[in-house]
């Protein structure tokens, strides 16, 4: 990793995660920058924030393209134009495709609102919610072709309490997954980050 290296992130909500790295690279002692916001969908909190913290956004929308394919390179195109060290896809909620993984594969990374290998998809934590466990949480993992089956990164545990609907369980989660991000990203910009199979290892 290059000194401060380049993040951008990509989002199609709120933007909490994003706001939480933002305001850690706030601090140049944090060791990485956020370049560039991108999302697939216009007039979203998470893109207002990018532009409230002066840093420039970009859209690309699924249906302005002829087909997924074509979206794919599109998005790519335009992570790309902003030289990134690391993607990190926060809240993002579409699934990256081939020719953004043959750019930025292994260095792209994701939060998902479950333990991983548990509770993949849309709805980590209603799944999680329903089945019953006690304890679920948030991953972070290194993306790959799968709906969140990526090399673990980092991983938070949170506790599920009796009287918990999606939403306040959700909510737990993210202030946990906004922390496990800022560290993580952290960690992986300032000591680097090496990829072994499942197994990652931050500290080069
Ligand atoms: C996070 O819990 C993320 O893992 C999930 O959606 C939420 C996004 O929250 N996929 P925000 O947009 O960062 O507030």
């Amino acid at each position: 990793m290059p000194a401060r290296p380049r993040l951008v992130v990509l989002v199609s909500g709120s933007g909490t995660n994003l706001q939480a790295l933002l305001d850690a690279c706030a601090d140049p002692s944090y060791g990485a920058r956020v370049v560039a916001v991108g999302a697939d969908r216009d007039d979203i909190e998470g893109l207002a924030r990018a532009e409230r913290a002066g840093v420039p956004t970009f859209v690309a929308k699924v249906g302005d393209f002829s087909s997924r394919e074509n979206w794919d390179r599109a998005l790519a195109d335009k992570v790309a134009a902003f030289e990134p060290d690391l993607v990190v896809l926060a809240g993002f909620m579409k699934l990256v495709g081939e020719t953004f993984l043959e750019r930025f594969g292994g260095r792209t990374v994701n939060t998902h609102p479950a333990l991983s290998p548990s509770f993949p998809g849309m709805h980590g934590p209603r799944d999680a919610l329903e089945y019953g466990v006690k304890v679920t949480g948030a991953t972070l993992f290194v993306v790959d072709a799968g709906v969140d089956t990526g090399a673990i990164v980092a991983q938070a545990v949170v506790p599920v309490a009796d009287d918990d609907t999606v939403e306040t369980l959700h909510e737990r989660i993210k202030t946990a997954e906004r922390a496990m991000l800022v560290e993580s990203v952290g960690r992986m910009a300032r000591e680097g980050f090496t990829v072994d199979g499942r197994r990652v290892r931050l500290g080069g």
